[in-house]
């Protein structure tokens, strides 16, 4: 089966933040983990480059839009690795291929009769020389940069017809109740519709910087059609003398924040059905990150987790296990130093980092690093039963704060289990062999079953881990508990998570 993922693609007028490293992030644990159950997958990431405001960040940086997404677009692109992100493609809208299937797209949805000419009526700064749209406009009706007065202009643009999919969009949501997920956006996307559409504008005149429509040369794409497009044209040119449309489109899911929800849900759809093209299966919406005071996060509110601190203090692994632990995936959630720093310590280092190396250390003292060969505990392998088949489930309905959970009661029933089997006792006696052969062995089974799940969330240290274990392999078929039986040769491990000196005061 084909699963294709993309995450939102990132404006270049800002620095890649914790709000993209997040959706970036969620994106992969389910790439790894569908890669990991032999699906077939496609991970799409990359930059949204045109638009007024990287057009405005240009020129009040005093260099050409083209110079600025060139160089920032970098800065994305170096994010995605720095989060082991294994995205096959990365798409830059002025990609020269991208905007030739935006244009032929387009062009079918103008062919197909679904866009007409007419007035566009706004608010205008002629210092930005920009329309501004209702969020950006500061009380008073003044511009936010400049802070004077804006001035009610008109010009003509193309419009695309979105009132013309009002039945086929409420048939669609009828048919398809998960296309937006959770049901709460659901809810809020179809609510939207019934409120009735009105047609929305496709094109610009003033603005140069963008896709250019090919039936009328003097205006470009409305960014918004242009960046959506993404998920589309990418899959024709990700892989040189390629075409992976038919592979994987439609999408089967697409993850965006809930700011971004109107375009997915509304446009996306229509646009696509006016270019004859199929919908994407779910469009999947996440809730915010904010700062510790629960309010939104902003260098001036002091309050913003920056990832890269993370990553330098706690390696990325803890990062990204963080995000997926503390946050409950699809609301919003406080995020904060302080948090990393308990969860690390209370389940990186001590649950999970503590079993494994106990796990491998008592093998290797007891058992000269052989793993027994013997049948594992009944008690323990309980335990697991249905648990991979149990985190797949929720995985395939993105519930990755859920899947994690049940992963970790397992980590935490192995630490009950180590101290109550308690092998450095029954390694004192002699009658005790068979014993502690069994618990070896359980505790060796356990810890490669609960880190081959862990790996799509926390592929480096699970990799050095399953390494260290003899049993490399991290295919979700092979974690059912005993799949593997003893015999194999267990290394030394390092602490996976390491303690960290105090801060000095
Ligand atoms: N370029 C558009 C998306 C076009 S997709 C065809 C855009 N870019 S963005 O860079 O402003 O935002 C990208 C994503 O980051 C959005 O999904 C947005 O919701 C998300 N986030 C921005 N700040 C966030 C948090 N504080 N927390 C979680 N996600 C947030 O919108």
């Amino acid at each position: 089966m084909s699963f294709y993922i993309t995450t939102p693609i990132y404006y270049v007028n800002a620095q890649p933040h914790l709000g993209h490293a997040y959706t970036t992030i969620v994106a992969d644990v389910l790439a790894r983990h569908m890669r990991q159950r032999g699906e077939d997958v496609f991970f799409l990431t990359g930059t949204d480059e045109h638009g007024e405001p990287v057009a405005d960040a240009a020129r009040d940086q005093g260099v050409s839009p083209q110079e600025l997404a060139d160089r920032n677009a970098e800065r994305f692109k170096a994010l995605a690795p720095r989060l082991d992100a294994s995205n096959d493609f990365f798409i830059r809208t002025t990609d020269e291929e991208h905007e030739r299937r935006v244009q032929d797209v387009l062009q079918a949805v103008h062919d197909n009769g679904y866009t007409y000419k007419g007035m566009y009526e706004g608010w205008y700064c002629p210092r930005c020389a920009d329309f501004k749209v209702e969020n950006e406009i500061l009380e008073g009706n003044r511009c936010p940069i400049h802070e004077i007065e804006l001035e009610l202009h008109q010009e003509e643009n193309w419009f695309f017809r979105l009132s013309s999919f009002q039945d086929q969009l409420e048939q669609l949501y009828a048919d398809q109740q998960d296309f937006v997920m959770p049901p709460a956006r659901y809810n809020e996307a179809l609510a939207f519709i019934k409120s009735g559409l009105q047609d929305v504008s496709l094109s610009r005149q003033r603005l140069q910087w963008g896709v250019t429509v090919p039936w009328d040369t003097e205006h470009v794409f409305y960014v918004w059609f242009d960046a959506l497009l993404n998920y589309y044209t990418a899959l024709g040119y990700a892989r040189p003398g390629e075409d992976l449309t038919d592979r994987f489109w439609p999408a089967t899911y697409h993850l965006i924040g809930k700011d971004i929800l109107k375009f997915h849900t509304v446009f996306w759809p229509a646009m696509l059905m006016a270019a004859r093209l199929p919908i994407p299966e779910h469009v999947f919406v996440h809730g915010f990150l904010l700062g510790a005071d629960g309010r939104k996060m902003s260098k001036s509110l002091g309050n913003v987790l920056d990832p890269f601190e993370v990553i330098d203090q706690f390696g990325v692994d803890a990062l990204r296990f963080y995000l997926m632990r503390d946050v409950a995936f699809g609301a919003d959630g406080s995020v904060s130093m302080d948090a990393v720093t308990a969860r690390y310590e209370s389940e990186l280092a001590n649950d999970y980092g503590n079993l494994a190396s106990r796990t491998l250390a008592m093998i290797r003292r007891y058992r000269d690093g052989v793993v027994p060969d013997v049948a594992t505990d009944p008690e323990l392998a309980g335990e697991f039963d249905g648990l991979s088949e149990r985190v797949s489930a929720l995985l395939g309905r993105l519930e990755v704060t859920t899947a994690l959970e049940e992963i970790w009661q397992r980590v935490r029933r192995c630490n009950r289990y180590v101290e109550k089997r308690a092998p450095w006792q029954l390694a004192k006696d002699p009658s005790s062999a068979q014993a502690l052969d069994q618990t070896l062995a359980s505790l060796a089974e356990a810890v490669r079953v609960i880190s081959v799940l862990l790996h799509a969330y926390m592929p480096a240290s699970t990799a050095t881990l399953l390494e260290a274990l003899g049993a490399p392999d991290v295919s979700v078929g092979g974690a059912a508990f005993a799949a593997t039986g003893g015999g194999r040769t267990v290394a030394a491990l390092e602490p996976l998570f390491p303690k960290r000196a105090p801060e000095p005061a």
